[in-house]
């Protein structure tokens, strides 16, 4: 009997090395193959298209004798699967991360043998049709990137893959990178053809130790398929700002952490002064399919200017939690509880926060929006790299708006004083408002004492205003998205839960 088992993280994590060994104890022969995304179901076992889980080792004797009770029925059939639109994803479930042979059976390099059949123009031009933008979070054109790269004068150019993939709930380049290696690397090739670069980087997140090793193993294998592209894979320190797009160049060059003000815009003075490509795992992931299939049928899939799919990432208190690939348009209401199947507690969703940690906490209340960069910005929130957070309602919203100042001041880069100082003067005012409200300041994380040593006596009313007013000033006067960007999850809960700030 032949058994696939993900050989992911996520599932290895959950047992999958032990029912893999279980099967292969009872004389199956076992492939690990990548993970299908469904992740409440890992380890999950597929045998002849039908699928079991979660499974332990002691499932295995009943899974083979034909009367187990976690036959999940075909995957493929499965609702969470059908109602996908996989482009990036197609091969999830289905290959052997490490195999050439699979990666090539399943339409593996048929984009980078179109990208050099058509050329570089025209390679630039499919990518700018696609509609495809950066998938990190910002959402900038991919195909004018490279067209700005395209068209600098310079001795030498460079690739630089982001997957120093930080925010909260997001998981989805980690998939790509454990699961399907060779198509990153194949987007990777494209851009370089593209922009006339011959080296290239992925900067791949410490936390990441089996991305890294499959990525390190595919760039060895692969290495004469996209010769005479050269790729190196670089591990992070464990910042949270080195995804900022420059200050992971200064990590690269082995410099500190720090965010460069921009202009010049990577584009043109990027990686050691040189013009750059920083695209994030899944923008470059895109890209395969995109030349391989058509720019059409990628942009024919979305809403208003989000053209394309986008590999949604389900987590926090979520029944359903794992990666949905759809194409824009679909709602958030759909997400969290049609598909995600409501909260893993049972009780009632309060609150989804959208982009990470500095992404708005959404109430239900707007679930209604649809996924989407412009429909997210008009309401005062980002889709950023589309990972949601799912909690219920024991959630205490002024401690979220708590986490997000503290998140800011323990990961700020120190560059510019809204975010440096900003998000410490945050930290104790909303402190001192909970404290009013009483809701005992957090101890787990508490800053180093920088209190006042002045005591001012200000009505609720005042501190509010103040801490307003700060986000303000952190939202305008913050050099990189780090600062500019962790006003929205405060405010988001300040306008949405009042109650929780004692209001
Ligand atoms: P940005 O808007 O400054 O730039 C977007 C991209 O376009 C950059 O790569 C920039 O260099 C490039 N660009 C802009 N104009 C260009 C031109 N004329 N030619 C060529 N390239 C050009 O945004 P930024 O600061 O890079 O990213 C902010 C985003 O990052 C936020 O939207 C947030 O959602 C996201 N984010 C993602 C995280 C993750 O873990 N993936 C973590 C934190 C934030
Ligand atoms: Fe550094 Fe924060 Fe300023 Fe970004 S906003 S440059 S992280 S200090």
């Amino acid at each position: 009997t032949l058994v696939r088992i993900s050989d992911d993280a996520l599932a290895i994590a959950c047992g999958a090395d032990e029912v893999a060994d279980a099967f292969a104890k009872a004389g199956c022969t076992v492939e690990r193959v990548s993970s299908w995304g469904m992740h409440w179901l890992e380890p999950l076992a597929e045998i002849d298209g039908e699928g079991f889980g979660p499974l332990n080792a002691a499932d295995v004797a009943a899974v083979l004798a034909g009367d187990s009770d976690k036959s999940i029925g075909r995957i493929e059939d499965h609702p969470f699967i059908a109602k996908q639109q996989r482009f990036t994803f197609a091969r999830a479930g289905k290959t052997r991360p490490l195999s050439l042979d699979d990666y090539a059976e399943h339409g593996g390099w048929l984009g980078l043998a179109k990208a050099r059949e058509i050329g570089a123009a025209a390679t630039i031009a499919r990518v700018t049709e696609s509609g495809l933008r950066g998938r990190g979070g910002a959402g900038f054109p991919a195909g004018i990137k490279w067209n700005t790269v395209a068209g600098a004068v310079a001795d030498h150019k460079y690739i630089v893959c982001n997957a120093d993939e930080g925010d909260s709930a997001t998981f989805a380049d980690r998939m790509v990178m454990e699961g399907d290696p060779f198509m990153l690397i194949e987007g990777m090739a494209i851009a370089a053809l593209a922009v006339g670069a011959h080296m290239g980087y992925v900067y791949i997140r410490s936390e990441y130790p089996h991305a890294i090793a499959k990525m390190e193993a595919a760039v060895r294998a692969s290495a004469h398929i996209v010769a005479p592209f050269v790729i190196e894979v670089r591990t992070g320190a464990g910042a949270y700002v080195c995804g900022e797009e420059t200050s992971l160049l200064n990590s690269l060059e082995g410099k500190r952490g720090e965010v460069r003000a921009k202009p010049p815009l990577p584009a043109l003075e990027g990686l050691f002064g040189k013009p750059t490509v920083v695209n994030n795992v899944l923008t470059l992931a895109a890209v395969p399919w995109i030349m391989a299939n058509g720019a059409q049928a990628y942009a024919a899939v979305g809403l208003g200017r989000s053209r394309g799919t986008m590999p949604i990432q389900l987590a926090g208190n979520v029944k359903h939690g794992g990666l949905f690939e759809v194409g824009f348009g679909v709602t958030l209401g759909e997400l969290v509880m049609t598909i995600g199947g409501g909260t893993a507690s049972g009780r009632p969703v309060r609150a989804v926060q959208v982009g990470g940690p500095l992404g708005a906490y959404h109430p239900p209340a707007e679930f209604h929006l649809p996924f989407d960069y412009e429909a997210f910005a008009a309401n005062d929130g980002l889709i950023g790299h589309a990972g949601l957070t799912v909690f219920d309602d024991t959630a205490d919203m002024s401690a979220q708006a708590r986490f997000a100042m503290n998140f800011c001041a323990v990961e700020s880069c120190g560059k510019c004083t809204p975010c440096r100082i900003g998000s410490t003067r945050g930290v104790e005012l909303i402190d001192r408002i909970r404290a009013r409200a009483g809701r005992a300041p957090d101890k787990v994380e508490a800053l180093p004492q920088m209190h006042n040593a002045r005591k001012v006596e200000r009505s609720l009313g005042d501190e509010i205003t103040l801490l307003e007013d700060l986000c303000e000033t952190m939202k305008f006067g913050s050099l990189c998205a780090l600062g500019g960007f962790t006003p929205y999850p405060v405010l988001s809960a300040l306008r949405h839960w009042p109650e929780d700030f004692g209001a």
